[in-house]
């Protein structure tokens, strides 16, 4: 029993006479655990990788209660419950997590029966229901009943070891949640950040925005078509607040695929659009080796971190560089390629004692292309960060209902709606995308949907409901009434000024309305802290409790899939959820919460 934490101990006394100390795992049924009809779209087997070849194994154990943790969160981010605001310690979260000694038992048995010694585990989250141990291709293989293949995708040539299907014993099915790296196929590389550049060249150095023209409601006119900082104030109400708590509250940007944040062009942007914090700096924290090279600026990266610290300063801000793998090289032996952006970065966090209060991540994939089960280890990884007091913000998307074909992966090639993952989790709030502001309509890319994966959340079955009577039977078969519906909130997404290698381009995406909001809600987490309050942690229970603290978007829809999408209507909708933040507004609202 090496794996003993006091918990353990106490939880059952079985673990003196376990029942799987001399177990044969070999002579043991195995059932699929999860496998895909096709190879994923957009990758090609290549060749079989070397049995020899090392894989950082991740391994999910299964919580001794895994509704607990949820009930806790739903507890203390409900305005109505007493226990609202009491977040919960790394501790409180790790009790709530932790495995069942069987599961413990059972599952070190068996990797020991395979060779493979569960003290030397390269990483064992706190909670204990994580663990990544290094194996060889041939021992992942006898494990799992399995073959792995080398996968090159057509569009990146990024290669990865995966396999089409994996099994375990049927006993382990219920102390194993997920197993990764198998099925789940996206990479640092396909795993999309949800920017793009939308013009070659952009001159305003002459603009200044208080000598604009202003609409009827006192914005520039200018932001009709280009945002800078001062546009996003005025539209949501936060030039007069002057953040106060900057030694405890903070605002992280997470971010991947070797994408840098650049500090001189930070510097430009702040001179250009925010010249009172100009030179403010942000921390770079590396996850996994994650790198930053200041001579490779990133437009995701740029853009979001131009955009967190130019809405929240003087709040700090913090870069999270998640390693991806260098070009993998698959005739090499070295563990490059196991890279799992999502749990790499998420078993990151929740290691630590004190986490940003507010944090926003611009990447996504189709919700089809990630494994339920997978999808559900993530998605209950981001529960842990809104129990802990983070407020979590995702972009929901560039596609619309869906993006290519939309075709499913089931076999049946049907056309339904595409979700995105992890907007389609219902701990993270979804943030879509808005352009213009006579008036401020949805911009047509904006992702929203309804979830395959995730049941409807009580905070918005009611609105979603209405939503979907309204619609009267459209889109009925290309969606499911019954899923998460997202996103929650939305803000500006198109021609955001931002500045890249020194020059300043377009941006647009829901990439730049996740961190605009990220922004605003940090003042608020701030806000709250100035008043003695604790942050805001998981909004959502308290947002759709208050739909009055947004501006309430009515006009515009989110085409794809060969549909004109959903349409953006009074009240909450799958374009632009329940609108844009006014700040003033939702002061008030935060300030009453308690
Ligand atoms: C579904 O589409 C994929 C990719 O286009 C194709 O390879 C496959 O043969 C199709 N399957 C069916 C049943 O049509
Ligand atoms: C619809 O969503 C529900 C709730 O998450 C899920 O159980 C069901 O499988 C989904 N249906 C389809 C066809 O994906
Ligand atoms: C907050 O708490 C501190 C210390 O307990 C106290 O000094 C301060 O007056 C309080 N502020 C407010 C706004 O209640
Ligand atoms: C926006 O919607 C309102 C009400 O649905 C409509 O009266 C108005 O003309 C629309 N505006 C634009 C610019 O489409």
């Amino acid at each position: 029993m090496r794996w003993s934490s006091a918990f353990v101990l106490a939880a059952s006394p079985l673990c003196l006479a376990s029942p799987f100390v001399s177990k044969r795992w070999d002579d043991v049924e195995l059932l699929t655990k999860h496998s895909w009809n096709e190879v994923p779209r957009g990758w090609f087997y290549k060749a079989a990788p070397s049995p020899d070849h090392v894989l950082d194994m991740r391994i999910g154990l299964k919580k001794a209660n895994a509704a607990a943790l949820i009930s806790s969160l739903y507890e203390v981010s409900d305005p109505r419950h007493e226990r609202y605001g009491k977040h919960l310690s790394k501790q409180d979260v790790d009790a709530l997590v932790a495995p069942h000694t069987d599961t413990v038992d059972a599952v070190e048995s068996w990797l020991r029966f395979h060779g493979i010694e569960p003290s030397n585990a390269l990483f064992r989250s706190s909670g204990g229901n994580w663990l990544t141990v290094t194996v060889t291709v041939a021992q992942a293989e006898r494990m799992l009943g399995t073959t792995y293949g080398i996968y090159e995708h057509s569009e990146s040539d990024a290669s990865v070891i995966r396999t089409l299907s994996y099994a375990l014993p049927a006993e382990l099915h219920d102390h194993i949640d997920v197993m990764a790296p198998t099925t789940y196929f996206s990479t640092t590389r396909t795993f999309r950040a949800t920017s793009f550049v939308e013009e070659d060249t952009v001159d305003d150095s002459d603009r200044k925005v208080s000598d604009q023209a202003l609409t009827a409601a006192g914005i520039p006119s200018s932001c009709n078509t280009a945002i800078t900082i001062d546009c996003l104030q005025a539209l949501y109400n936060t030039a007069d607040y002057t953040p106060t708590q900057t030694d405890v509250n903070k605002l992280g940007v997470a971010g991947y695929l070797d994408e840098y944040a650049n500090r001189n062009d930070l510097q430009t942007f702040l001179k250009q659009y925010r010249p009172d914090a100009a030179g403010a700096e942000y921390d770079t924290v590396s996850v996994q080796d994650g790198g930053d090279d200041q001579s490779d600026p990133g437009i995701e990266a740029n853009l979001d971190i131009q955009y967190t610290v130019g809405m929240s300063y003087p709040t700090p801000n913090i870069y999270y560089s998640t390693g991806g793998s260098p070009p993998f090289n698959p005739d090499t032996q070295t563990p490059t390629n196991t890279n799992e952006p999502y749990l790499d970065w998420l078993n990151y966090i929740l290691a630590q004692d004190e986490i940003p209060q507010t944090i926003t991540t611009s990447y996504g994939d189709d919700e089809q292309t990630v494994p339920l089960e997978y999808a559900d280890s993530v998605c209950a990884l981001l529960a842990e960060l809104g129990a802990r007091g983070t407020t979590v913000f995702f972009s929901s998307g560039d596609f619309g209902v869906g993006g290519g074909d939309c075709q499913t992966n089931d076999g049946k090639n049907q056309t339904l709606f595409q979700p995105a993952f992890p907007a389609s989790c219902p701990y993270v709030t979804a943030v879509g995308g808005t352009t213009g502001v006579e008036p401020e309509q949805a911009v047509d890319f904006s992702g929203g949907g309804f979830s395959n994966y995730f049941g409807v959340p009580s905070y918005q079955s009611q609105v979603v409901s209405d939503y979907v009577k309204g619609l009267d039977g459209q889109f009925e078969g290309l969606y499911n009434t019954s899923g998460r519906a997202y996103p929650d909130l939305a803000a500006q997404g198109s021609g955001f000024r931002v500045v890249v290698g020194g020059r300043v381009r377009s941006v647009g995406g829901t990439s730049a309305s996740s961190p605009t909001v990220a922004g605003i809600f940090a003042l608020l987490n701030d806000y709250r802290l100035s008043k003695n309050l604790t942050s805001l942690g998981f909004i959502n229970p308290l947002i759709y409790a208050n739909p009055d603290g947004f501006n309430d978007i009515t006009n515009g829809t989110n085409p794809g899939c060969g549909t004109e999408g959903f349409a953006s209507k009074e009240g909450w909708d799958p374009v632009t959820g329940l609108g844009t933040p006014d700040f003033k507004k939702l002061q008030s609202i935060v300030a009453s919460a308690e």
